[in-house]
């Protein structure tokens, strides 16, 4: 197979010239040609441009612009075009679009409008796959298949008959029997036992003020994850019968909101990784979520190189306010990617569309022309990445710090009739990350149940609000922190097993009992808004605890409430490197000063910090000034 990467960072995006006339495509190669775009995305949307009718195929407008594409030397990274079915075909087979939670059949019109176990979108699927591999991928032009997009972006979950056949298939095969299934779902509570297996139904909205069973509805979203990602193996596969030259890849939502899919199952199932990402133009602290994703991305391609697949020049269309990017800005947050491992940057898309719903996301040739600001920055961007070739292929200098992700931990505490609703897993990562990003310290992220070993190539471990931990992931960090290497934990971690059933004798197992040497006895959650306040001077929110310390060094206790005297922040300094727990969600300030004095005790280098970003990549030192929004790219 070939490398996914070519010595040139890639440099382009989506290109959907079907909503354009053929005198448009010459003026779109003779610009791509003065930017410096070298890889376009062809046909992410266009099935119903291709099949006009059930096997009607029509290839000729696309056997054009691949052609045109490659005679000005212009790469294409090809997509399946299987990510919005046409109407023709949810005519003919209604049952292939999804149905909601609370029961209602989606129409045809959005994108994504069907159900992931449906084997007619499959089959469907898979023989335009089939069509558009046969006819191209001899083709000269070809860099790599993009598949499909987005999974699981609109239609994460269907709670159709279809999708509850496969789901009684994926709980028999989990679970073998029916006694098993109960105990795993302790389904004595509410008389919620079931005695056949028919009677096991997706969790489907139930009566006003209830939630459908919390194990259950985890094994939903481990379900749908993986129904998903079969429907991407089955195009995947459908590709690689007939071509095993090209790289293939399926463009995850490594974003701050995005939770249904586990992308660290995803990239075992991909030849790299590449990820979209968009900023939340009103978010206050946008530099550091770019940061903490690109990291995140980089950590799904295990260190190695991947591709930021689409992102936007400036303002998209989706959000309250849209706001538009500064000038040079969508420079900066390319670079943002390209130093934390990205093969170059891609937008989402090439030309801004005159109708359809997105009418109003930028693009990289604006409505108004190549006499704009949003041009001169695409052109300007185009030099810069083509001037840096030599970070090609080559991947980013680990961090020492390492934070657990995990999306079956963000899935249970998705749900309802947890201690607060203020619960909100990526938060709290985000203001740790966003804590040792302030420090100049870079985090690298790594995937749930690594193994003590794995680990130990960390000096410091993070794991914030890790719910779920089975017996395993338990022990390795044990082992980890027994073992030289340190630990920071926080409040509700430790709490459940994979199953969700909550551990007895002390809230977060062994983990915070014996390893951190705390032990919890009651939640005690705070109202939103009110400031807690620590007997170290920090402040803090959302969370307390009445707890004992056992064997953990006191370093900041609650000042009121219920509980008033309990451990708020500890040391334990048994094993050979100390570990920490923090048993509230710390502000800004005291996150920044918290950390600042791990990182001193552990003695972690650190580099740039308040604003300024410092990263090494392919022998080169990339730094990004936030604070004047400059940018320097030199040899380390
Ligand atoms: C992505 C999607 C693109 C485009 C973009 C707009 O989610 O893949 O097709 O819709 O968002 O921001």
């Amino acid at each position: 197979m070939n490398s996914f990467t070519s010595g040139k960072l890639y440099y382009g995006g989506d290109y959907n010239p079907d909503q354009w006339s053929r005198e448009v495509w010459l003026e779109d190669v003779r610009l791509m040609r003065e930017a410096g775009v070298n890889l376009v995305t062809l046909g992410v949307f266009a099935w119903a441009n291709i099949e006009f009718s059930e096997g009607d195929y029509h290839f000729d407008w696309l056997d054009e612009i691949i052609e045109l594409l490659h005679e000005n030397g212009i790469a294409v990274d090809m997509a399946t075009a299987t990510a919005s079915p046409p109407a023709w075909l949810t005519v003919k087979y209604p049952e292939v679009l999804p149905v909601s939670y609370s029961g209602v059949r989606h129409s045809h019109g959005g994108r994504q409008g069907y159900c992931s176990s449906s084997p007619v979108y499959r089959d469907r699927a898979r023989l335009l796959t089939q069509q558009l591999v046969n006819r191209y991928s001899q083709h000269p032009a070809l860099r790599m298949w993009h598949v499909n997009n987005e999974f699981g972006c609109h239609n994460p979950m269907c709670f159709c008959d279809v999708s509850a056949a496969s789901w009684r298939r994926w709980v028999l095969k989990k679970y073998g029997t029916l006694s098993e299934l109960n105990s795993a779902w302790g389904t004595s509570f509410w008389s919620q036992r079931y005695h056949q297996w028919d009677e096991v139904l997706p969790p489907r909205e139930t009566p006003a003020g209830t939630f459908p069973n919390p194990s259950m509805m985890l094994d939903y979203y481990r379900f749908s994850n993986d129904e998903i990602l079969g429907l991407y193996l089955s195009e995947r596969d459908a590709i690689r019968e007939i071509d095993d030259v090209h790289p293939i890849t399926t463009n995850f939502m490594s974003m701050r909101h995005t939770r249904f899919m586990d992308y660290w199952k995803w990239s075992d199932e991909v030849d790299f990784v590449s990820t979209d990402h968009y900023l939340i133009a009103e978010d206050p602290n946008q530099n550091i979520d770019l940061a903490f994703q690109a990291d995140l991305t980089r950590g799904f391609a295990n260190g190695k190189p991947w591709l930021l697949m689409e992102h936007s020049t400036s303002a998209v269309n989706w959000q309250e306010t849209n706001i538009a990017k500064a000038d040079n800005q969508m420079i900066q947050n390319s670079l943002s990617h390209v130093a934390r491992g990205s093969e170059g940057a891609m937008y989402f898309q090439w030309r801004a569309s005159v109708s359809g719903s997105e009418k109003f996301h930028s693009a990289m040739v604006p409505h108004a022309g190549t006499d704009t600001r949003t041009w001169r920055n695409v052109v300007q961007l185009g030099e810069l990445l083509a001037a840096n070739e030599a970070l090609a292929g080559a991947s980013t200098v680990p961090a020492r710090v390492a934070m657990i992700f995990d999306y079956e931990s963000w899935w249970a505490l998705s749900q309802k009739n947890l201690p607060t609703s203020q619960i909100d897993y990526p938060a709290l990562a985000h203001d740790w990350y966003r804590a040792l990003w302030q420090l100049g310290v870079r985090v690298d992220f790594i995937r749930p149940g690594l193994k003590a070993q794995e680990l130990s190539a960390y000096d410091l471990v993070l794991a914030p609000m890790l719910y779920l931990m089975g017996e395993s992931q338990e022990s390795e960090l044990m082992d980890y922190a027994a073992n030289g290497g340190s630990l920071i934990a926080s409040y509700f971690t430790g709490i459940s097993d994979e199953r969700d059933t909550i551990k007895l004798g002390g809230y977060g197992g062994k983990l915070i009992g014996e390893t951190l040497g705390v032990f919890v006895e009651e939640f005690s959650p705070v109202s939103a808004g009110v400031e807690v306040k620590l007997s170290n001077g920090m402040t803090s929110s959302e969370w307390s605890e009445i707890s004992q310390a056992r064997d953990a060094e006191i370093l900041a206790t609650f000042t009121s409430g219920p509980a008033k005297g309990s451990i708020a922040v500890a040391k334990n300094s048994k094993g050979q490197k100390p570990s920490w727990y923090v048993a509230t969600r710390l502000d800004d300030k005291s996150a920044q000063a918290f950390f600042a004095s791990v990182v001193s005790e552990l003695e972690i280098a650190t580099e740039g910090g308040n604003g300024v970003e410092v990263i090494h990549r392919g022998g080169r030192r990339i730094e990004i000034n936030h604070n004047e929004a400059t940018w320097s790219i030199s040899e380390a």
